[in-house]
């Protein structure tokens, strides 16, 4: 059975030490020269916390882990896996993480709304549900971040209402320090990296729609 003593992984906990790299740093990532940078870019990163570099080790170390854990399954003839990608903070990390993966899987996504600007309005809505039945299958939820623990938790009680044979969640950051105590429970089955209390935009994170393309994690300036 998958991870069957529910045993969590987290790769790499950053939460006592931000290093911001300067931004020369963050460059190097673009291939090209200072120019391609947008400004808007330039405008809002206060540093760089993940290089793509350090985001493929983390992605590396999670997928072997998965690898491991659901290939065991498989041999014992499980039920099919789905992953779902929660839309659109998971879609680089999910993307890049489904390629490392060497189990059979569909994919599936699911969008949920919370946040205005860099605050969570604590109220969540599906603003797209999951387009194919998931009852019987074993759901392994991506997600980028989490940080008051409110989106993971009610993605997850969403999603049991489905009936999946299992769940299973990786999130590719965990902002522990900010959870609410009422949802001190909550944590992904697989974290990437522990971060500080910084908001971070890049590989799939965004502020206000944009950023999101950025391939590295950089701290937004405030
Ligand atoms: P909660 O507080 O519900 O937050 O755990 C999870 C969702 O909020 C978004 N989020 C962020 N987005 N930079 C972002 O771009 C951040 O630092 C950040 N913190 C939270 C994210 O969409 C996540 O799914
Ligand atoms: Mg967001």
């Amino acid at each position: 059975m998958v991870n069957a003593d529910h045993k969590k992984y987290v790769f790499s906990s950053m939460r006592d030490q931000v290093q911001l790299r300067g931004f020369d740093d963050a460059l190097r990532g673009f291939d090209g020269t200072d120019a391609v940078l947008p400004a808007l870019y330039r405008k809002n990163i206060a540093g760089m916390l993940l290089s793509q570099d350090q985001i493929g080790q983390g992605l590396a170390a999670v997928a072997a882990q998965l690898n491991r854990d659901y290939e065991r399954y498989e041999i014992q003839g499980a039920a099919p896996v789905v992953l779902v990608t929660v839309l659109h903070g998971a879609m680089v990390f999910s993307s890049d993480l489904m390629r490392q993966l060497c189990f059979p899987f569909k994919t599936d996504s699911i969008a949920v709304s919370s946040y205005e600007g860099t605050e969570s309005t604590g109220t969540y809505q599906v603003k797209k549900d999951i387009s194919h039945p998931v009852a019987g299958k074993q759901v392994l939820l991506v997600e980028d971040i989490v940080d008051t623990g409110g989106t993971l938790d009610f993605l997850a009680q969403h999603i049991k209402t489905k009936n999946p044979a299992s769940l299973q969640t990786v999130a590719l950051l965990d902002k522990a320090d900010r959870r609410k105590p009422q949802f001190a429970h909550v944590s992904a089955d697989y974290t990437c990296f522990v971060i500080p209390d910084v908001f971070v935009i890049g590989y799939g994170l965004d502020y206000e729609g944009y950023f999101r393309g950025m391939p590295f994690v950089a701290v937004k300036k405030t």
